[in-house]
């Protein structure tokens, strides 16, 4: 793969005020201008609705899958679902799994609960166990070390492994390519919930060979709120969709024959699609959005990331401050602990004065840079901790 072109800052596409440190993305993504235009245009088109042909509700949905899956380097744009919510392509994944009772799942302590609850009803349904994976104490990375928890904790009884790549809490990496072939080993589906990674991270599927893979729009693939994507492997091939849509069905594009029922789908994914699914409002802006990841690429977006922070979390850490080993982090999203004993809810006041937006999760302060942020943002937040630490 050729090394993409270095990134400068991106500050013009979005609508970001002078004075305002927005290091959130892991909460939800500024809205880039051409998203916004593309949103824009998607409303104006409900003005004249004798414009709208047939096509229009399967051509950009198609194009929007096209997208996704250059992305995350899938040959088989079909295998590509529209979903409203990563809660919805989960439960989609647990309802066609047919774990044998008794056989565990296994899944990260504090884990977004999208990718929690549709296990728990599993789990109550047939009997299954859920085994959480706790971070391990340790004087050494306690990333490299949950890595190793994760893979020891599964075994021949585990039926489904169900992760992020990264941990939405404090970016903790969970290296996906080693917990896919054990998970391949003893039969396992590996289910992803990618939605702190992908777009902000170079994602291989055919490295990772995960059975689903489940993002929500909003956050690192820089679209709006209530879409996100799925791929769902063969496994999920000929399952029950969560809702019985016309549009999955073949040769619904041609609308004279849509009271012709039937009962087969449209070949892959789309069958597991969210109806009104051809959203003529959201799709338009995440094919614009992911379009404009790949222009950029994630690979470089990351590399931009480390660019601006590489310098700053050095000086957070001779503060006191603790930061995951890089090889375990991501430099898009990392969590900054202070030392022991000090409340992270002292920062606060801190935070509003500089107009500072990170997240508090857990004990961790996460930070969330994107190609819209600078050195400076993060050096501010660095003088925000310095002022609290006194
Ligand atoms: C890791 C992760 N998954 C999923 C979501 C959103 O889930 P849903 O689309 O079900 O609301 C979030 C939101 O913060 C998240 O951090």
């Amino acid at each position: 793969m050729n090394t993409p072109e270095a990134l400068s800052r991106q500050t013009h596409g979005f609508h970001i005020p002078a004075g305002v440190h927005y290091l959130n993305c892991a909460f939800m993504s500024p809205l880039l201008r051409e998203v916004e235009e593309a949103g824009i245009e998607g409303m104006r088109r409900k003005r004249t609705p004798f414009e709208t042909a047939p096509r229009d509700f399967f051509e950009d949905s198609d194009r929007l899958r096209d997208a996704f899956a250059s992305l995350i380097g899938a040959p088989d744009p079909e295998r590509v679902a529209i979903v409203p919510s990563v809660s919805y392509g989960i439960t989609t994944v647990a309802r066609n799994l047919n774990p044998p009772r008794g056989s565990n799942v296994v899944i990260l302590a504090e884990q977004f609960p999208s990718n929690v609850y549709p296990w728990r009803r599993l789990a109550d349904e047939r009997e299954l166990v859920l085994r959480t994976v706790e971070a391990p104490v340790t004087a050494g990375s306690r990333g490299a070390a949950w890595n190793e928890a994760l893979l020891e904790a599964i075994d021949s009884s585990t039926s489904v492994v169900a992760v992020p790549l990264y941990h939405w809490m404090d970016g903790t990496r969970f290296d996906l390519e080693e917990v896919g072939k054990r998970a391949r080993e003893l039969g396992a589906a590996l289910v992803i919930d990618g939605t702190q990674s992908v777009g902000a991270v170079p994602f291989d599927l055919s490295a990772v060979q995960p059975d689903a893979l489940v993002c929500a729009g909003y956050k690192w693939l820089l679209g709006p709120y209530s879409l996100g994507l799925a791929w769902y492997g063969s496994r999920f091939d000929g399952g029950v969709p969560l809702e019985e849509t016309w549009t999955s069905r073949p040769d619904s594009d041609d609308f004279r024959r849509i009271g012709d029922y039937r009962n087969d789908y449209r070949p892959g994914a789309a069958r597991y699609d969210v109806g009104e699914r051809s959203n003529f409002i959201l799709v338009p802006m995440q094919l614009a959005a992911i379009r404009r990841i790949l222009a950029w690429s994630p690979e470089a977006i990351q590399e931009y990331c480390r660019s601006i922070t590489r310098d700053a979390l050095t000086e957070a850490v001779s503060l006191g401050v603790t930061v995951e080993d890089e090889m375990w982090r991501g430099n898009h999203l990392f969590g900054l602990r202070l030392p022991a004993g000090v409340d992270p809810a002292r920062l606060g006041p801190e935070l509003e004065a500089r107009s500072i937006s990170v997240s508090l999760r857990g004990s961790a302060i996460r930070v969330a840079p994107h190609v819209y942020n600078g050195e400076e943002d993060l050096n501010t937040l660095v003088e925000a901790i310095r002022v609290t630490l006194g």
